[in-house]
C-alpha cells in the first residue's frame, strides 16, 4: 500500500493505492487561496497541513486495514510557490503562489542578468517563479525577510511537518529559478542575485529517493506502521508525467487542470529561455522536460460556470456540443490569471468580443472553450520554435480531459492526435504514488513508470483545423490589441 498526495491550488488530493495501482480510498479537501491585492495570490501553509491531516484522518477511518500496510508516502504539489520559514520553522508570512504577479520589477531585474543564467536556470525569470518573489520580499518586506531562515516549496512544508526533514526534489526545485538544471544542484549565482543565501535552501534529492521518515506520533494517529518512508516527490507537472509514464525523449502530454501545460520529456537539458519555454529537471535521474506553461486551463470554464448561475462545466459543454456548428462568431481570451508562455504578462485578463443581443450562454462558453485551445496552439508553436520539433501525438490528462467534445475540439484546433488514458484523471497524486513505490525500494523505474492503458485516441478533424486557422490569428490580434488596456483593468 502506498499514499500519494497532491498539494494543489484549489484542493489537497490524497490517494491510497494498492500494489496493483488500484485506488483503495481517497480524499479531496478544498483550499481557498486569497487575493489581498491586485495580482496577489496567497495561501497559508498551515491550511495545507490541516487539509492533509483531515484527509489522512478520513483514510484512517475509511480503510484502517490498508493504512496498516502502507510502505511509503509520495508528495507532489503546486510549483514555484514561496514558503518562507523562521528559525522555529513557522511561516513568516502567507505563501506566495505560482499565479501571483506582484514581482514584475524583480523578474525584469533578474532577466537583465542575461541569457546565460537563464539557460542554466532553465527559463526566463517571470513573476510567479520563486526567485523574483524572494527578491520582492527582500525589497518590500525587509523585516519579514530578515526573520526568514528557510525557503521551501508547498509540498515540502508538508514533508517538514511529517518528518522534520528540510528538503526538496530536483523537479520542484526546477521551478524556483534557483537550480542549475543541467547539474541538478542549486545555482549560487541565481541565489545571490535574489538576495538569498545558500543556507536558506533545503537539501536537494532526486524524486524517487527516500527523503524523510514519518514521525512515530503521526504514524500512531493514522494507524500507519512504523518506518513509513517519504519519497523525494515531485512538482505537480513532473509528477503528472510520472503518473502517465511520460519519461522518454519525445513522450508528450497536455495537462488541463486549473492551469495547463504542454510537456515533452527529454534525455538532456535543452533550454530555450528566449522562447519562454521552461526546460526543467524531470522526476527521474538523467531526465529533463520542456514545457509551455499556461496559467489558464479549465479555470476559465469553471469561472464561466459561476458567471452563468451555477450549471456545471459538463452541462455547459453539453449545451455547446448540442448547438455546435463550427468556429464561434465570438472571440475570447482566457487569461484570467495573466499568462506565462508565450506572453510573460501577469496583467493580461479574460475578454469576450463580438457579443450581440442574440448571444446565448452556449455561444459564450464555446468561445471560452475555443480560447483555451487557441492558447494551447501558442504553446505548441513555442515548443516547435527555434529548431525544436513540436509533438504531433500527445496524451491529454487532468480534469480537462474528461469531456470528449472539448478533447475533439482541442485536437482539431491544434491539428494533433490526442490519446486519453483509462486513468487520465488521476493526476499528480498518482505520479507521487509511483515515486513512493520507488522510494520504498528495490524496483526498476522502467517497470514502475509505465504508460496506462489507452481509453481512446482522438484524431483531429482537418477541415475543422483549417476553419480554425484564421480564428487563431484573430485571437492573437485580439491579445495584441488589448495589451495597452491591461494596466487599467488589472492594477
Ligand atoms: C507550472 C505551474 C502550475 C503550478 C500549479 O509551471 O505554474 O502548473 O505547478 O499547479
Amino acid at each position: 500500500m502506498l499514499i500519494g498526495v497532491d498539494i494543489g491550488t484549489s484542493a489537497v488530493k490524497i490517494v491510497l493505492v494498492d500494489d496493483g495501482e488500484t485506488v483503495v480510498a481517497d480524499a479531496e479537501l478544498p483550499l481557498r487561496p486569497t487575493h489581498p491585492a491586485p495580482l496577489w495570490s496567497e495561501d497559508d501553509p498551515d491550511t495545507w497541513w490541516q487539509a492533509f491531516c483531515d484527509g489522512l484522518d478520513k483514510l484512517a477511518a475509511d480503510a484502517p486495514k490498508a493504512m496498516a500496510a502502507v510502505r511509503a508516502i509520495g508528495l507532489s504539489g503546486q510549483m514555484h510557490t514561496l514558503v518562507a520559514l523562521d528559525a522555529a520553522d513557522r511561516p513568516v508570512r502567507p505563501a506566495i503562489l505560482w499565479n501571483d504577479g506582484r514581482s514584475r520589477a524583480e523578474a525584469a531585474e533578474l532577466a537583465a542578468l542575461g541569457l546565460d543564467l537563464q539557460r542554466r536556470t532553465g527559463v526566463l525569470p517571470m513573476p510567479g517563479l520563486t526567485a523574483p518573489k524572494v527578491l520582492w520580499m527582500a525589497r518590500h518586506e525587509p523585516d519579514t525577510f530578515q526573520r526568514t531562515r528557510t525557503i521551501m516549496l508547498a509540498k515540502d512544508y508538508v514533508r517538514l511537518r511529517l518528518s522534520g526533514e528540510r528538503a526538496t526534489d530536483v523537479s520542484d526545485a526546477a521551478g524556483t529559478w534557483l537550480l542549475d538544471q543541467a547539474r541538478r544542484t542549486w545555482c549560487d549565482e541565481a541565489v545571490a542575485a535574489c538576495g538569498a543565501r545558500p543556507d536558506m535552501l533545503p537539501r536537494l534529492v532526486e524524486s524517487p529517493e527516500p527523503c524523510g521518515m514519518l514521525s512515530p506520533e503521526l504514524a500512531a494517529r493514522w494507524g500507519l506502521p512504523r518506518g513509513v518512508v517519504i519519497s523525494g516527490g515531485a512538482g505537480d507537472v513532473a509528477a503528472g508525467g510520472i503518473g502517465v509514464g511520460a519519461v522518454d525523449p519525445g513522450d508528450a502530454f497536455i495537462s488541463i487542470g486549473t492551469s495547463s501545460q504542454i510537456f515533452v520529456a527529454d534525455d538532456a537539458h535543452r533550454p530555450q529561455p528566449e522562447l519562454l519555454v521552461h526546460a526543467f529537471c524531470h522526476a527521474l535521474p538523467a531526465r529533463w522536460f520542456r514545457m509551455a506553461a499556461l496559467l489558464n486551463g479549465a479555470s476559465p470554464l469553471a469561472a464561466a460556470a459561476q458567471w452563468t448561475g451555477g450549471a456545471s462545466v459538463a452541462t455547459l459543454l453539453a449545451e455547446v456540443e448540442a448547438a455546435y456548428a463550427g468556429p464561434s462568431k465570438l472571440l475570447a481570451l482566457p487569461y484570467l490569471s495573466g499568462e506565462r508562455t508565450p506572453h510573460n504578462d501577469p496583467l493580461a485578463r479574460g475578454a469576450i468580443v463580438g457579443l450581440t443581443r442574440d448571444t446565448s450562454r452556449a455561444d459564450v462558453v464555446q468561445a471560452i472553450a475555443e480560447s483555451v485551445a487557441f492558447s494551447l496552439v501558442d504553446g505548441l508553436d513555442v515548443l516547435g520554435g527555434g529548431g525544436g520539433s513540436a509533438p504531433t501525438r500527445l496524451a491529454l490528462i487532468g480534469g480537462g480531459a474528461r469531456s470528449a467534445f472539448w478533447a475533439r475540439l482541442i485536437a482539431s484546433v491544434l491539428g494533433v492526435q490526442l490519446v486519453r488514458y483509462a486513468s487520465s484523471e488521476r493526476g499528480p497524486a498518482f505520479g507521487a504514488v509511483r515515486l513512493a513505490r520507488l522510494a520504498s525500494g528495490g524496483e526498476d523505474p522502467a517497470s514502475v513508470v509505465v504508460k496506462p492503458a489507452i481509453a481512446d485516441v482522438i484524431d483531429p478533424d482537418l477541415a475543422l483545423h483549417d476553419a480554425y486557422r484564421p480564428r487563431v490569428e484573430a485571437f492573437r490580434t485580439l491579445y495584441r490589441s488589448l495589451k495597452p488596456v491591461w494596466p487599467s483593468v488589472s492594477l
